[in-house]
């Protein structure tokens, strides 16, 4: 009997291996009709369907350099400088901070502040392929954002460094004479 008693835990294992419990079955495998399954799977077109060769994406650039000659396709409309300042507040802020100078908390930290963005020189004399490509690609320093945004939210984001931060009330140089959340 108590040879028995020491192969308790391992028969309890057998269903497990053998995938043998009442509820071991694959979820998969249902009488639910599986796509592309059953006599009208695939429909055919309607009638009268116009075939169309997509919609032109932005066109794929390597870097940062090939990126500084493409044109903004995104017009500064309300909405555009609206979702970009969005998406400002998630990704730029930590570092540049609400005003955009690079005031950010984790700016702060850096060996290389933040570069300005309120700045002359990247409100005006760079031009806007410049500020996507840095988002698309980063700095020596600064991360890439290409996989965060798709690249007609990075055309937002930089609607809303030219067209929207300047006059921000929100973007307010942050008060660094405090120790709060330091
Ligand atoms: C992790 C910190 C960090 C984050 C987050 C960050 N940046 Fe930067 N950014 C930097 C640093 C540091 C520099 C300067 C050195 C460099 O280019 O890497 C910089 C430089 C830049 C420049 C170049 C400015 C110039 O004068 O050449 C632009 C434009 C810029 N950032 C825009 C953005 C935008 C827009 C976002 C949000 C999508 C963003 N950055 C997010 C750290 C950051």
């Amino acid at each position: 009997m108590k040879s028995l008693t020491r192969w308790i835990p391992v028969l309890a294992l057998v269903p497990s291996l053998a995938m043998a419990w009442p509820w071991s079955k694959d979820m998969a495998n249902q009488i639910s009709v599986k796509p592309q399954e059953g006599p009208d799977a695939v429909r055919p077109f309607p009638e009268n369907s116009v075939p169309m060769t997509g919609t032109p994406t932005t066109p794929y650039v390597h870097d940062g350099d090939a990126a500084m000659t493409l044109a903004n396709p995104n017009p500064p409309t309300e909405k555009s400088v609206a979702f970009g300042r969005e998406m400002f507040k998630i990704y730029c802020v930590p570092c540049h901070g609400d005003s955009g100078t690079g005031d950010g908390l984790v700016g702060e930290k850096l060996i290389v502040r933040p570069f300005d963005l309120t700045a002359p020189r990247v409100q005006k004399e760079v031009p806007e392929g410049y500020i996507w490509g840095h988002i698309t690609f980063g700095g020596a320093l600064m991360p890439s954002y290409g996989n965060d945004m798709s690249p007609s939210e990075r055309w937002d984001v930089v609607n809303y460094v030219r067209h929207g931060l300047l006059t921000d009330p929100t973007a307010k140089k942050r008060d660094m004479t405090t120790t709060e959340n330091k």
